[in-house]
């Protein structure tokens, strides 16, 4: 670890280092293999090569994370923890509290992380007092993403209620276009249900029945229509969409074969990185009825203690990712948003920026919620039952009155 390029060593993160005998390389789990994703990782890897931190990568396919999660349980079984793991919400509360996470406190006091990240991150990122993870950026599920050529050519404005919405979707389909690209896959389902659910309900709902799991509100009448609503979106999917990965879907809009994609702004990550360009070849939108909130995930690395301190390495990773170049280089290409919010994003584009400001506005005003289905709301077991009931209905297992029912029960079993 020598010559630092871009970022100088804190006095924190010096006396970490000289507490280790050898600069070693970092090795990263993480699922960033799509297109954009990968773009969005060489940030950080170039950040690290020119400081002379090597990168074994250890990437594990499978969008929102959910193979990622089994492949690291077994390597921490068989006592072989990577250096780094990106993660989300729950998921790092409950490594903390099995006590396998690095505390990063030292450099969070030296660089007053406290004060720039707001405490709807910082719930995630501290645990008992403890800093243990260093989030990388704010992603949120209710977005819609659409192709623009097709919107013109379809005489469409942007859908401003759910009516327009499935308006909108009727008119594609009328023209011979999928209106909806979209991937069967239990986390993807689930991520649209993070939208629709906020935009039926509203975000006392949405809070009562993913947060509080309260079961008046998950066996509502409110939950009832958000199933229904499900059911609609359903019949605005092409044949083939069973087990589709979520880039493919993206890519679907890109080509113009498809109208919407309705899910996170990693999507927007795909378009960038194909070249495209927002309010020019695509639009996004929050989804409609959800203009005032943004669910949220957070992006976040945490260190796995690899002896009884946080490695320099450890150390430099963290900083670097929580420097202001870093946190703005990085989100412009990830599409998502810098996780703290003392940052000048004029250089991010036209949706970044409106991302930014609705996630600002959302931290000040109490309109941040976690997203149910990026484990922000509730931990893993409650997540994968709703998944599970979530998808068997969209795929017409369940009338949505039944799946109402199986909410409920799953709920109370797992949590
Ligand atoms: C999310 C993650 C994003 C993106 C997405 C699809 O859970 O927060 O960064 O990777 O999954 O893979």
């Amino acid at each position: 670890m020598t010559m630092m390029k871009t970022l100088k060593l804190t006095a924190a993160a010096v006396a970490l280092t000289a507490s280790t005998a050898v600069a070693e390389d970092v090795e990263v789990l993480h699922w960033w293999t799509s297109g954009g994703e990968a773009a969005a990782l060489n940030v950080l890897k170039d950040d690290l090569a020119g400081n002379d931190i090597g990168w074994q990568d250890m990437p594990v396919a499978g969008g929102g994370g959910g193979n990622a999660m089994t492949v690291l349980r077994a390597r921490v079984t068989s006592g072989n923890a990577p250096t780094a793991v990106q993660m989300l919400g729950f998921d790092i509360q409950d490594w903390a509290a099995e006590g396998a996470l690095a505390n990063l406190n030292a450099l969070a006091e030296e660089q007053k992380w406290n004060d720039v990240i707001p405490a709807a991150i910082q719930r995630f990122s501290t645990n008992d007092g403890a800093w243990v993870a260093a989030p990388v950026n704010v992603h949120s599920t209710n977005w819609v993403w659409a192709n623009k050529a097709l919107m013109d050519e379809l005489g469409l404005e942007q859908p401003q209620s759910w009516d327009e919405l499935v308006a909108a979707m009727e008119a594609a389909e009328a023209a011979g276009y999928t209106a909806l690209a979209h991937g069967g896959q239990a986390w993807q389902d689930a991520t649209i249900f993070d939208a629709v659910a906020m935009a039926t309900g509203g975000p006392e709902f949405y809070q009562a029945a993913f947060v509080d799991l309260d079961e008046e509100a998950l066996g509502s009448d409110t939950m009832k229509e958000a199933f229904d609503r499900m059911a609609t979106l359903r019949g605005f999917v092409d044949d083939n969409f069973s087990g589709r990965d979520w880039n493919l879907a993206t890519a679907m809009v890109i080509n113009g074969e498809a109208l919407f994609q309705m899910m996170g702004d990693w999507a927007k990550g795909e378009f960038l990185n194909a070249g495209k360009v927002p309010g020019q070849d695509f639009a996004c939108f929050r989804f409609p009825g959800t203009q005032d909130q943004v669910t949220f995930n957070s992006d976040q690395f945490a260190m796995f203690k690899q002896g009884d301190m946080v490695s320099g390495e450890q150390s430099y990773l963290a900083e670097s990712i929580l420097s202001p170049t870093f946190q703005i280089a990085f989100n412009k290409v990830k599409g998502s948003v810098p996780a703290r919010t003392d940052l000048d994003a004029s250089e991010l584009d036209a949706c970044g920026q409106q991302g930014y400001e609705d996630f600002k506005a959302a931290a000040a005003s109490g309109n941040l919620y976690g997203s149910m289905a990026h484990g922000h709301a509730n931990p893993a077991a409650v997540k994968n039952a709703m998944y599970d009931v979530i998808t068997a209905h969209f795929n017409g297992e369940y009338d949505s009155a039944a799946a109402v029912e199986e909410l409920v029960t799953a709920v109370q079993i797992n949590k």
